[in-house]
């Protein structure tokens, strides 16, 4: 008997270990399926999160051990300056070097290596935002983040429980190590309260300004099929709804269509699920630098990308809500009552703002694969 009891435990946990690799890898590459140590990063550095989902990370391998990293000026009505955009560059810097840690490579980074460049298309499109090196290091220890890897992700469903408490918020700044932005903790309902109006007010703009809205539905991707074929941007599951919802939404969403994208009904819907996750939030975290050139935006990016890993390590979920700090006209009146709210004088900038909680897990965004990233 206590033998039979002794093997079906063991059939129980090898069958639960087979299932949970199986989905450590979900819509992600294995790296163990390279063997060039710098196509290992890459498969480590595209499990980060970027603006829209839009991966702009468009990689030169000089070596077996080398790269450089470029971007793309890719949401140019949301994200004027790009700012955001280099924030996404540093996430996947952050995925390279948690990732390579446990390869027993220490990560080199060298940031505009061809010097700076102005934020225009053609120049950002010539010259690196990194040339990032790969060193064999015996002294090298697996990142404290690494088993949380592929756990991170955006969760966007309502918050559920208690509020995040300030040790909650220590552990987390402990766990990401030293940070390069000031972690700015806003808790309590009556604290968050005009947050949190502010934040569904940006978002009212970002979905009636038609150039904004029109580049969301660009990077929207309508169903399932299309997801699993162009593996980027953001869709309905990813809003955190699940089950015959999705199927009901998409529907209604008529495959993008862009009287249906831009009409009423649309935006007074998506204002509604909004605005359920926004007041469902558990604590903000504002990600603050003293001041605001592309370095600053590929470092908070690194933090960001770390804060996003170790809060899977403690299970607790985010949801950025950067409308109000994004950089065209439509925005500014309300950027600056957030400036005075927020206390923030110039130079310095709010580079992400993201409200954290407690939520069920949900659907996993998609990714292309390592060789879709190199430039050719
Ligand atoms: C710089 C930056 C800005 C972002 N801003 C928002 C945002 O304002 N609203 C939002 O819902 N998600 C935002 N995201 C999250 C991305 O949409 C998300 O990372 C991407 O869709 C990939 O999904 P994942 O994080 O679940 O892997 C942002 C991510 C980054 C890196």
């Amino acid at each position: 008997m206590k033998k039979k009891i002794f093997l079906m435990l063991v059939i129980t946990s090898v069958y639960s270990f087979t299932l949970l690799s199986q989905n450590k890898y979900e819509k992600r590459a294995n790296p163990d399926n390279y063997s060039a140590p710098v196509m290992k990063a890459i498969t480590y550095g595209l499990t980060a999160p970027s603006p829209h989902n839009t991966q702009s990370w468009y990689i030169d391998t000089i070596s077996s051990t080398e790269m450089l990293l470029y971007v793309k000026h890719q949401l140019p009505k949301t994200d004027p300056p790009s700012r955001q955009i280099h924030i996404g560059a540093g996430c996947f810097i952050e995925l390279v070097s948690i990732g390579m840690s446990n390869e027993g490579y220490e990560t080199q980074v060298q940031y505009f290596p061809q010097g700076d460049y102005t934020l225009n298309a053609y120049e950002m499109a010539q010259k690196p935002v990194a040339r990032i090196k790969l060193v064999k290091n015996a002294s090298t220890v697996k990142d404290n983040l690494y088993d949380y890897i592929y756990e991170r992700g955006t969760n966007r469903g309502p918050y559920t429980g208690e509020m995040i408490t300030p040790n909650e918020f220590s552990e987390m700044k402990n766990l990401m190590g030293k940070a390069e932005c000031e972690l700015i903790y806003i808790s309590g309902t009556n604290e968050m309260k005009p947050y949190l109006d502010i934040f569904s007010k940006a978002m009212e703009i970002e979905t009636r300004t038609n150039a904004t809205n029109e580049e969301t539905r660009y990077m929207f991707r309508f169903n399932e099929n299309e997801r699993s074929t162009k593996k980027d941007g953001i869709s309905i599951p990813q809003m955190g709804y699940s089950g015959f919802i999705i199927k009901m939404a998409e529907k209604s969403l008529k495959n993008g269509d862009s009287i249906t994208w831009h009409s009423e009904k649309n935006s007074k819907a998506t204002m509604k699920g909004i605005n359920k996750g926004i007041y469902s939030s558990k604590g903000i975290i504002l990600f603050k630098t003293k001041s605001n050139t592309p370095l600053d935006w590929v470092l908070a990016g690194r933090d960001y990308a770390r804060f996003n890993v170790a809060i899977a390590k403690i299970g607790i979920v985010t949801h950025p809500y950067n409308q109000v700090i994004q950089e065209y006209n439509e925005m500014d009146e309300l950027q600056n009552q957030f400036t005075t709210l927020s206390k923030i004088n110039h130079p310095e900038k709010i580079q992400m703002i993201v409200r954290i909680g407690r939520a069920r897990s949900t659907y996993k965004s998609w990714r292309k694969m390592p060789e879709d990233y190199l430039i050719k």
